[in-house]
């Protein structure tokens, strides 16, 4: 973790810690720890979102692969936030297949997921042209315009986008808009409203994994920022709102504590039953789709959808 990052990380938490309500922001959850314990997580069959965008890649590859190249000869294949590849292999092996001509690059803001990745293609595609970028998102878009001509088709999978308040989804998209020419397309990937019970379990599972997600947080506090967390002194919890669609994980506190941060120089109290706010996930609907892609200049042209509708893979382009 760079200098940078790390002032990042004590600075976000001390603000969080010193809110009422208190929060702590999700993008932290992903050390090595997390990022081991996300896997455990996307591997349990209650976690229905990875086996649904899986089904909709290997039965419409082909008709994806229509969308997103259409009469192009070459596209730039963008994928932001790439993590393992996983998904995405299923279309960079199909699309190798039928011998189309793209070059794909994987953008994150962590150097390590990106080598990994990175590794992990040359060697089950030798072919594949792949072209890492590491940092900003919209920097590396509009750089990118710069020099190469090729339609983009930027893919932001896995219900990423669940995890920005409605704020930030929209101005994620506008800013994406800014970046992207006429021709290009976003191809992305929501998670939507279903029996409220499936939602629930997802993020409150049987196993103890989104439990160890959450506490892990309250652990990276205690060995980056040297603090004295008890880990058992809190509990995870998980609410979901049918009406808004919106689930949200909170970490409570089960007495009244007192927690040092050595690294903030700071003590913070937790009443019992004092809840931090760690993440949202926010489930949509057709409506709420495409509200979003006309409020921030795009079209809707096609929606992929699972066989049981739990979520979709959204094709946008700019609007006129
Ligand atoms: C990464 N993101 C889409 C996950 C989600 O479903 O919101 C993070 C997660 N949190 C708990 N379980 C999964």
């Amino acid at each position: 973790m760079s200098e940078n990052r790390r002032s990042d990380f004590t600075i976000d938490t001390l603000n969080g810690l010193s809110s009422a309500p208190k929060y702590l922001s999700s993008k932290y959850l992903y050390d090595a720890n997390g990022s081991r314990i996300f896997q455990n997580i996307m591997d349990m069959p209650e976690y229905y979102l990875t086996d649904a965008e899986y089904e909709i890649f290997q039965q419409q590859k082909e008709q994806i692969l229509q969308e997103l190249f259409a009469r192009e000869n070459s596209i730039d294949l963008i994928e932001l936030g790439a993590g393992d590849g996983l998904k995405t292999k299923v279309l960079l092996s199909y699309f190798l297949n039928q011998k189309k001509a793209f070059k794909y690059i994987p953008i994150d803001i962590s150097k390590k997921a990106i080598q990994e990745l990175t590794a992990s293609l040359r060697e089950e595609f030798p072919h594949l042209e792949v072209e890492e970028q590491i940092g900003d998102y919209f920097k590396v878009i509009s750089d990118l315009s710069k020099y190469d001509r090729n339609r983009k088709a930027i893919l932001f999978l896995g219900s990423n986008i669940g995890n920005f308040n409605s704020e930030q989804a929209r101005d994620f998209f506008s800013h994406l808009g800014d970046v992207m020419e006429q021709n290009d397309r976003l191809f992305i990937g929501f998670d939507l409203k279903k029996d409220p019970n499936i939602i629930l379990r997802a993020y409150n599972d049987p196993h103890g994994h989104t439990r160890d997600f959450n506490i892990n947080l309250l652990l990276r506090i205690n060995q980056e920022l040297n603090a004295d967390f008890h880990l058992d002194r809190f509990i995870h919890y998980e609410s979901y709102n049918p009406v808004t669609g919106t689930a949200k994980s909170y970490l409570v506190s089960t007495r009244d504590q007192t927690v040092t941060i050595k690294g903030l120089d700071k003590s913070f109290h937790f009443d019992e039953w004092e809840a931090i706010y760690i993440e949202m996930s926010q489930k949509y609907d057709d409506e709420m789709i495409q509200n979003i892609a006309s409020d921030c200049g795009f079209h809707v042209i096609n929606n992929f959808y699972d066989s049981r509708k739990y979520f979709v893979n959204s094709v946008w382009k700019k609007q006129q």
